[in-house]
């Protein structure tokens, strides 16, 4: 039998580190340059504040979830998302009593079973940004940039925020009961899951993908038109910061978002050419879900971005990465006396700090020299009865081709010298 990665998980081979490598550097310049501190919280959580915080009615909690009692007992939860961990976490640290807003990041595995499809997967990995304690709408502003800067600083074209506000418990009631005696009146008219999300969670109607539900969700009524006189204006004052910003947004009366804890905000990133899956990133205001996790009232917001999509967006939109740091020296002996000696100095080369492959299994001088010659090497040294009988080192110039010998003695600073460029 074959073992195969399990279905909509990725191995993330050698060859695609140096995307992630520099998707986590400039995620840590970003977040150093906004403010925002680095927090992990444990992959698995308590099931119930998945439930309490994500949603009773969710997707993900009805149908997502990666759920299982361990052998205390205890239902626990793979995290299929990091909001709930990191409002948890404020609480149960008493981070209310630092300055406000708490503005925390992080990046790790989530996990959701989803139907996988391209950028769509089971365990991916998501970069999380918090901004908690401050309802302010320049925070929202904030948060958005902080989005925003990465795909700028990757060079990522053509990219637009989608905008929407999901009201409060003051106001989205009265909507959503506009909105469910709409569809009352086009019962005959809707797709089955509709009528089930009619009955557990109404706003999601707006997000069916269903042919027949097009017409219906076109003609809906929008819940611009119900917000309060409060959502109404954090909405307007966040537009004018885009405005004045000259930020590419679209208001987007569909965008309601997979999770239960949104109130006002609600924005997400979309990349052409991803596949059907384009939301590079997702987030919002959830005013209410420290109180719902039995913490003090404390408003907040933020968004997730998951990177395999960031990856994909690098590849399709050909982003340039820089390579990783590999060794640049080979060291490659004749026979087996030298063999010690070239251990020695490869050892001499890690100790001192000089990148170095080590030749293994005693293959022949040529095979070694092809071996170099694959790893990009600069520079291969080769150590022979000769050179150990004279005290010294053949150092060959991989690039120009051509072969000196140094002194033993010398061969570190003569290479220090070179790799810097002298
Ligand atoms: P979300 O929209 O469920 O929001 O996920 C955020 C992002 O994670 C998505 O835009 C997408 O890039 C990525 N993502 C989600 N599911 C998958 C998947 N199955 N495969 C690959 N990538 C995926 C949240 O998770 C919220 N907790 C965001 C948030 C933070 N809201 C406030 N704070």
């Amino acid at each position: 039998m074959l073992y195969r990665a399990p279905r909509g998980t990725l191995d993330i081979l050698p060859e695609d580190q140096p995307y992630w490598r520099h998707i986590y550097d400039r995620i840590h310049h970003i977040c150093a340059l906004y403010g925002y501190r680095q927090i992990e919280t444990p992959i698995f959580e308590e099931t119930s504040l998945f439930v309490r915080g994500v949603g009773e009615t969710t997707d993900i909690v009805e149908k997502e979830m990666y759920s299982f009692t361990d052998k205390g007992g205890d239902p626990i939860t793979l995290r299929p998302e990091f909001t709930a961990g990191t409002v948890r976490a404020y609480i149960e640290h008493g981070m209310h009593t630092l300055p406000q807003p708490v503005k925390l990041y992080s990046i790790g595995p989530a996990f959701r079973y989803e139907r996988p499809q391209a950028g769509r997967y089971r365990q991916f990995f998501q970069w999380n940004v918090e901004a908690i304690g401050e309802q302010d709408p320049a925070v929202d502003l904030e948060i958005m940039s902080v989005a925003w800067q990465l795909y700028d600083d990757l060079g990522f074209q053509n990219l637009a925020f989608q905008l929407n506000s999901t009201g409060c418990p003051q106001c989205r009631p009265n909507y959503l009961q506009v909105l469910v005696d709409y569809y009352r009146g086009h019962q005959e008219h809707i797709c089955e899951d509709c009528q089930r999300r009619l009955e557990r969670n109404p706003l999601r109607v707006l997000d069916c993908k269903n042919e027949v539900c097009q017409p219906i969700i076109a003609a809906a009524p929008q819940i611009m038109d119900y917000l309060c006189q409060e959502c109404a204006e954090h909405f307007a004052t966040l537009r004018g910061y885009l405005d004045e910003l000259d930020r590419p947004y679209t208001i987007n009366h569909r965008l309601v978002r997979g999770l239960d804890y949104y109130t006002k905000t609600v924005f997400e990133v979309w990349a052409e050419g991803i596949g059907a899956q384009n939301a590079v990133c997702g987030g919002g205001r959830y005013d209410g879900l420290a109180e719902e996790l039995g913490g003090p009232p404390t408003p907040g917001i933020g968004f997730a971005s998951g990177l395999e999509r960031i990856v994909l967006t690098m590849k399709q939109q050909e982003v340039v990465v820089p390579a990783l740091p590999a060794p640049r020296i080979f060291v490659a002996y004749l026979g087996p006396e030298a063999k010690t000696e070239a251990v020695k100095l490869a050892v001499e080369l890690w100790e001192v700090g000089l990148g170095a492959t080590l030749a293994f299994g005693g293959r022949s001088l040529k095979a070694q020299m092809r071996q170099a010659g694959k790893l990009d090497a600069a520079f291969t040294l080769i150590l022979g009865e000769k050179e150990i009988e004279a005290g010294q080192v053949a150092v060959r110039d991989m690039v120009r081709g051509e072969q000196v010998e140094v002194a033993r003695g010398e061969v570190i600073s003569w290479l220090r010298q070179r790799l810097s460029g002298g």
